[in-house]
Order: C-alpha cells, then structure tokens, then sequence
C-alpha cells in the first residue's frame, strides 16, 4: 500500500462515544492518512447503544473529518484490520491504569497478524478521566452526561430517555 494512502483502525465498542475519543480520532486523522473507527459488536455484552445507533451518530460528529470513515464489526480486531489492509491500529492512553490492558491486547493483536502495530496516542489531560462506563453509569441513574460526550450524542440519550426516537 502506497504511503499515501496508509489506512488505521480505531477500535473500540464506543458505547457511547465521548470528547475522549473524539480528541482522539481527530489527532489521529491529523497524522494518518485515512481513519477507520471501528465498532465492535459483541452479542453477549448488554449495551446502551444499538451498533448501528453508534454508527450513525459517530458519523455525524466525525462529519467534518474528511478522511475518518465508520464501520461496524465481528469477531477478532486483528483478523477484521487485516481484511482491511490496515497499517495499524490506533488506540487511546488515559491513564497508567489503561496501559496495563492495552499492552497485553496490542501483543495479541501482535502475535493475531504478524506486524500489525499499535499506535497509542495519549488522552488529553481535560479527557483522561472520561470513559464510556463512567457515562453509561451517570446516564442509567440519571444524571446530566453532557460534559463527557458530543453534542450529538448527548441528543440521542436525552431523546432515549425522553422516549421521543
Ligand atoms: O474501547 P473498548 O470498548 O475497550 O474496545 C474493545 C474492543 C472492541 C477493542 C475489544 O473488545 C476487542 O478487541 N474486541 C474484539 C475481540 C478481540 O479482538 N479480542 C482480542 C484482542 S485482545
């Protein structure tokens, strides 16, 4: 693959996306040539957000991002970045805590497909203490989640909630 088109994924569930991943994905699509966020579907997890739900209101905060692109997907990260003919994977550090699980899972991602690399970007001190459990939590007893998530997406849990979708 010419360099001029080097394709990365980012995984994750994004269940919901928040400011986190967004200052992550936009950094990214600073320095990448084409960014993949993509969603991981797993049948046995109970999730707040359908996957097509996230797919489509992650479109539309990454809409002015010309060069990201969101897809949905099964099974194994390696296996699906490697029918992308990806270059790397790309995932977020928040804090020491975080480095312990994304190290073991990019050496599993390593040893899945032979040179797949991954590409850590470390959060942004105003997001490292965001995550999306934080915000699944806050919103089931409640609470106002606004100041942890996009605009956009913030509008689709008031309208769940409200039961108006
Ligand atoms: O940001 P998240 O929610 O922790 O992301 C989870 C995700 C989708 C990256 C992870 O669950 C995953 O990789 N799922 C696919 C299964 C897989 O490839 N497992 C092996 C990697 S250790």
């Amino acid at each position: 693959m010419p360099k001029s088109s080097r394709l990365v994924i980012f995984p994750g569930s994004f269940d919901p996306l928040t400011l986190g991943h967004l200052d992550i994905v936009t950094r990214a699509a600073g320095f990448f040539d084409q960014v993949e966020i993509a969603i991981g579907i797993n049948e046995s997890k109970k999730s707040l957000l359908e996957p097509e739900e996230r797919k489509q209101v992650i479109e539309e905060v990454t809409k002015r991002l010309k060069n990201v692109t969101v897809a949905t997907f099964s099974g194994l990260v390696a296996e699906y970045a490697v029918s992308r003919k990806a270059h790397a994977l790309v995932r977020g550090l928040r804090q020491a805590g975080d480095f312990d699980y994304e190290a073991r899972m990019a050496h599993a991602n390593l040893s899945l497909a032979e040179g797949l690399e991954t590409i850590f970007i470390a959060a942004s001190p105003e997001y490292s203490s965001i995550s999306s459990t934080i915000v699944r939590d806050i919103y089931r007893w409640g609470g106002d989640v606004s100041a942890f998530v996009p605009a956009q997406v913030n509008d689709v849990l008031n309208r769940r909630r409200t039961g108006t979708r």
